[in-house]
């Protein structure tokens, strides 16, 4: 008898508030489309100093991202009209407390969109796997992303030499 690993369940597609715009599991599926993504990103994800694997990123290395299981994390793409724009993950750092980090493609800014697909995985970690906190490390200058941590209801926590960590105390779960 041949005994075969039971694949994980996928994640839930997570809808949003805003039209077309929902999250999907990033899986290798996806490997061509988030390596395109990188592609045309290199500059818009480094220009802090962050993202410096993924601006180095080769197709290689997108697959492998993508072909390795996230769980316990959650790792989500952001689809605009089935178009990935961007990613958005939940880092299981201690549950019930988590890690998160996001980012779009440059192209995509300016339209809610980052804040809409962090309130959905957020919201769906509060109530589906009783999230209690969830916390975020912003390089220093990164003024967008400390306005979408201020629209989502995060709090500045702590002052590092390079970064800032703010925190979200997640209601409802
Ligand atoms: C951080 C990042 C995701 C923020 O993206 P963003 O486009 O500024 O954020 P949103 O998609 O939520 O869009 C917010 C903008 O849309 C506007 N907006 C329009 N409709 C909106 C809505 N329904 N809800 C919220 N904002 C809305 C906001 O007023 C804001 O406008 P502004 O750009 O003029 O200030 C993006 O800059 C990025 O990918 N940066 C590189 C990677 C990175 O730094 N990641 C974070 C590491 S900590």
């Amino acid at each position: 008898m041949t005994v075969s690993a039971t694949p994980r369940d996928r994640a839930p597609d997570l809808p949003t508030e805003l039209p077309d715009l929902v999250l999907r599991e990033l899986t290798v599926d996806d490997a061509d489309a988030y390596y395109a993504l990188l592609d045309r990103n290199r500059q818009h994800l480094s220009r802090l100093g962050d993202y410096r694997a993924e601006s180095r990123a080769t197709p290689a290395w997108a697959r492998g991202q993508l072909a390795a299981d996230p769980a316990p994390d959650l790792r989500y793409g952001i689809r605009l009209g089935g178009e990935l724009i961007g990613r958005v993950d939940l880092i299981a750092v201690d549950p019930p407390r988590y890690g998160t980090g996001y980012w779009l493609d440059e192209a995509h800014q300016g339209a809610g969109r980052a804040t809409a697909a962090c309130a959905a995985l957020y919201g769906y970690a509060a109530h589906e796997l009783a999230a209690t906190d969830i916390y975020a490390g912003v390089t220093r200058g990164n003024e967008r992303s400390v306005a979408l941590l201020g629209r989502l209801g995060f709090e500045r926590v702590a002052e590092f030499a390079d970064c800032t960590r703010f925190h979200l105390a997640l209601e409802g779960s």
